[in-house]
């Protein structure tokens, strides 16, 4: 006798099957040394959004193209082509830009200090966030920036968003910096940071902000290790909630996993 078969979801395929977790917040809280870590823990995909806005910033810089230079502006997001590769020796994504690592260069404070003003281009958005939606078609990632949960993804099964103290997250930056060897004031990156979270949060277009069901995370005083199992256990909450709908035949009414 042939053995029973059925075309209805089991329990595992639901808590198999690959979400998005979309951790946004302020700029160096950590969130992508979470993410990363995140995503390796589950073999999951790790897309950096900043480095790309980064990426446009130093395509115009080095072209010259002034912000406000729209049909040029456009030009560029039609020429450039921005994409991730993995070195295998430091198992980092990094950013490439016409086919060329630039991870370095798009995390100078040059470009920290410009990224801001590209990324309230409503053209450099749209192209951007249609990028980032292609990437994540077929879910199995988690993405950071400071509007995955609210634009990019709003379906994330996962939001987490990502706060801490301004100096803390200076400090943080300066460390980073330094290993670059490049040396920077903290006041400098304070008021950089200052400037860029007042920007990021009043621009017009998909401006960062917590979205309803997104996780409070605030890393202040927390060790990465204890960041990422606080993601960890969100994803294993989200993954064992669903699974239990599938068993019940319930709905999921609460696809982000708010407050689990
Ligand atoms: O995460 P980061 O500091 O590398 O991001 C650089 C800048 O890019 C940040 O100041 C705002 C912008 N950004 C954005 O507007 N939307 C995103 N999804 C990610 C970054």
């Amino acid at each position: 006798m042939d053995l029973v078969t059925t075309t209805s979801p089991q329990p595992t395929d639901f808590a198999m099957r690959k979400i998005v977790i979309a951790i946004d917040g302020y700029s160096s809280c950590g969130k992508s040394t979470t993410a990363k870590a995140v995503a390796a823990e589950l073999g999951y995909a790790y897309i950096d959004t900043g480095a790309m806005y980064r990426a446009v910033t130093l395509y115009l810089l080095e072209r010259d193209i002034a912000f406000d230079d729209l049909p040029r502006v456009e030009q560029a997001l039609h020429d450039i082509h921005i994409s991730f590769k993995r070195n295998r020796k430091t198992g980092r994504n990094e950013l490439c830009l016409d086919g060329v690592i630039r991870e370095d260069e798009i995390r100078q404070m040059r470009i920290s200090n410009s990224v801001s003003e590209v990324s309230v281009i409503p053209a450099v958005r749209h192209t951007l966030v249609a990028q980032q939606q292609r990437m994540g078609r077929k879910r199995g990632v988690v993405m950071d920036g400071r509007d995955i949960g609210t634009t990019v993804f709003p379906d994330a099964e996962v939001k987490i968003f990502m706060t801490a103290d301004v100096e803390t997250r200076a400090r943080r930056r300066q460390e980073e910096l330094a290993v670059k060897n490049e040396h920077v004031e903290l006041e400098e990156i304070v008021e950089n940071l200052r400037k860029r979270d007042h920007i990021d949060s009043t621009r017009a277009e998909s401006p960062l902000r917590r979205a309803a069901d997104a996780v409070l995370l605030d890393t202040t005083h927390m060790m990465i290790d204890e960041q990422v199992d606080f993601v960890l256990e969100r994803v294993s909450a989200r993954l064992f909630e669903r699974s239990s709908l599938a068993i019940t035949g319930g709905e999921e009414r609460n696809p982000s996993g708010a407050g689990l």
